[in-house]
C-alpha cells in the first residue's frame, strides 16, 4: 500500500495562514520596510516549497489535474514575485495601498477549492485500496 501524507498538506497550510497573518500584521503596524521584506522573502519561499510538497503528492497520488494544478501554483508565484518587485519602487504612502493587491485572498482560495480536490482525490483512491 502506498502511503500518501495528506495530514502533511494540512499542515504546511496552517503553517502558510499563520506566515501571512504576521505579514499583514507587520504592515498594518507599520514595522520597518526591512522587516516587512524579511517577510515577504519567508513567505514566498515557504509557499515554493509547500507548492512542492503538494505537487509530489500529486504525482505520488495520481492526481489526473497535476498540469493545470502546478499551473496555479507557478501563476500564484509569478503574482508575488511581481508585486515584491513593485513594492520596491513605492512610497510609504503607497505601500499600504500595493500591499493589498498581496494575493491572499486567491492563495486563499487556492487552499479552499483546488487543494481540496487533491484531498478528495486521496480519500477516494485509499477508499477503493
Ligand atoms: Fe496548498
Ligand atoms: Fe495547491
Amino acid at each position: 500500500m502506498k502511503m500518501i501524507d495528506a495530514p502533511e498538506i494540512e499542515q504546511q497550510h496552517q503553517q502558510l495562514v499563520s506566515m501571512f497573518e504576521r505579514l499583514n500584521d507587520a504592515v498594518r503596524k507599520r514595522e520597518s520596510r526591512e522587516e516587512i521584506y524579511e517577510l515577504i522573502d519567508e513567505v514566498i519561499a515557504y509557499t515554493r516549497l509547500h507548492f512542492a510538497t503538494e505537487e509530489r503528492i500529486m504525482a505520488q497520488s495520481g492526481y489526473p489535474e497535476i498540469a493545470a494544478h502546478k499551473d496555479k501554483h507557478r501563476q500564484l508565484i509569478d503574482e508575488a514575485l511581481h508585486l515584491k518587485e513593485k513594492l520596491n519602487y513605492v512610497g510609504e504612502e503607497m505601500f499600504t495601498e500595493w500591499f493589498n493587491h498581496w494575493p491572499f485572498a486567491r492563495v486563499l482560495a487556492h487552499i479552499q477549492y483546488a487543494d481540496k480536490q487533491i484531498e478528495l482525490h486521496i480519500k477516494q483512491s485509499r477508499e477503493k485500496e
